[in-house]
């Protein structure tokens, strides 16, 4: 249960650290689980790459097909320029997306049950709805850098209603790539809006406030088993990691099914393949 202070200041920030939130126990399942599926990738399958930069032009099949199954990114830095991974896989993959909360039953058990159903609810999302998941390792050395944004641009509803629930799944500090957050950013317009249609994706300018500099920028350090909640508008951003250190981090991305979720979104469901609340 949170207090009526946390909630009020989730209101007045953007932005709400719970910590303590996971046990030891659970951040190990996830993390070992999350092993498991990079190990059983097979990097000939896809040398997909994710970056925050000139997304459209990098976006593939792989990320489209990866909406809704459970795929492995590199990182940009992963490989020399003979194509060659410089490091060990396990420590060359940037994320796995997007629908582990659904598809693997160690990631679903993390990412359901009455202690976030409650959070959800108290934080004003009256009907769940699990759109994403993403395990981002940030990764000690090449770990890369993701440029300010808002997450409502990748999950467009009417009204905004989109709610990020971060998990440290590791110390997030200063060193190794920590989010940063502008308190109160999410009263800001909605800069982008990320838009798919069939294969195609681009991003639409839709306001030109600048993101946040050094004067409103405040990092985020989270200790391991924190959960970092933040609204859809809140900017936010994290600088490459070059510490010899990861920071595991495990997010979902979470609309409210009394608004109207856009069909514009990169990330549609069926009824074969419904999106699910938190019970
Ligand atoms: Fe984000």
């Amino acid at each position: 249960m949170l207090t009526a202070e946390q909630i009020a200041g989730f209101h007045q920030d953007g932005y709400l650290v719970i910590p303590d939130f996971k046990t030891v126990a659970e951040i190990a399942a996830v993390r070992a689980r999350a092993a498991q599926i990079v190990d059983a990738f097979n990097p000939a399958q896809s040398k997909s790459i994710f970056t925050t930069k000139e997304q459209e032009k990098k976006i593939d099949h792989y990320f489209l097909n990866s909406a809704n199954n459970i795929s492995c990114f590199f990182e940009e830095e992963a490989f020399d320029e003979h194509g060659q991974l410089r490091q060990e896989k396990a420590l060359s993959i940037n994320k796995i997306g997007h629908a582990m909360h659904d598809l693997d039953p160690v990631f679903d058990a993390f990412s359901r049950g009455p202690a976030l159903a409650g959070v959800a609810n108290q934080l004003g999302l009256m009907k769940p709805q699990i759109w994403q998941s993403m395990y981002i390792f940030k990764q000690p050395g090449i770990g890369g850098e993701v440029r300010w944004h808002q997450d409502a641009t990748y999950f467009e509803t009417d009204p905004v209603s989109v709610t990020t629930f971060w998990f440290a799944l590791e110390d997030a500090t200063l060193d190794n790539g920590c989010l940063w957050v502008e308190p109160g950013g999410h009263r800001t317009a909605m800069r982008e809006r990320f838009v798919r249609e069939g294969d195609e994706v681009r991003v639409e300018k839709l306001d030109t406030t600048p993101w946040p500099g050094d004067a409103t920028a405040v990092p985020l350090e989270a200790k391991a088993g924190s959960l970092v909640c933040f609204h859809g508008l809140l900017p936010h951003y994290s600088a490459p990691n070059r510490s010899a250190v990861s920071r595991h981090a495990y997010t979902l991305h979470v609309t409210d099914g009394e608004t109207h979720y856009s069909a514009l979104n990169w990330i549609q469901r069926d009824a074969a393949f419904p999106v699910r609340g938190f019970v």
